[in-house]
């Protein structure tokens, strides 16, 4: 009995655990390195200097992004999305889970 409460108990918590990890928006830092791989060809992330396009050292820490918008989620996407001025548009080579892990991963730096 004890133990059959304990096992029902570990195992909700895992449905719990794995639902929630697939719900919730936020995306993974770790993967989303992967994914900055294809991105780092133009930009730094370790220091400042210009690569091709900007250093995204410390983005999410910048007041504003060069085309004058606030720094948010949605901005971030919506630069990776669309591209221009030498940037590639990702909106159709990134899926959705691919660019919320990458600005995790943008997050972080
Ligand atoms: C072929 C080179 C190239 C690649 C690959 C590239 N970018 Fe860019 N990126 C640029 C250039 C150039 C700009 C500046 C565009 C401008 O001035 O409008 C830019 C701008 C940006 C900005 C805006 C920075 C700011 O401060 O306003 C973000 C964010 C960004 N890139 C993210 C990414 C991500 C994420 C990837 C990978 C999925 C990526 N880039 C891949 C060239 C590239």
């Amino acid at each position: 009995m004890c133990k059959w409460m304990l096992s029902a108990g570990i195992g909700g918590l895992l449905l719990a655990g794995l639902l929630t990890a697939a719900d919730k928006k936020e995306g993974d830092a770790t993967k989303g390195k992967e994914v900055f791989e294809q991105c780092g060809v133009c930009h730094n992330t370790d220091t400042d200097e210009k690569k091709i396009g900007p250093s995204l050292k410390g983005l999410f820490k910048h007041d504003k992004l060069k085309n004058g918008k606030k720094v948010t989620d949605e901005t971030v996407k919506a630069v990776v999305n669309a591209g221009g001025n030498g940037m590639p548009a990702y909106a159709d080579l990134l899926s959705e889970a691919e660019k919320a892990n990458v600005i995790a991963y943008l997050k972080t730096l």
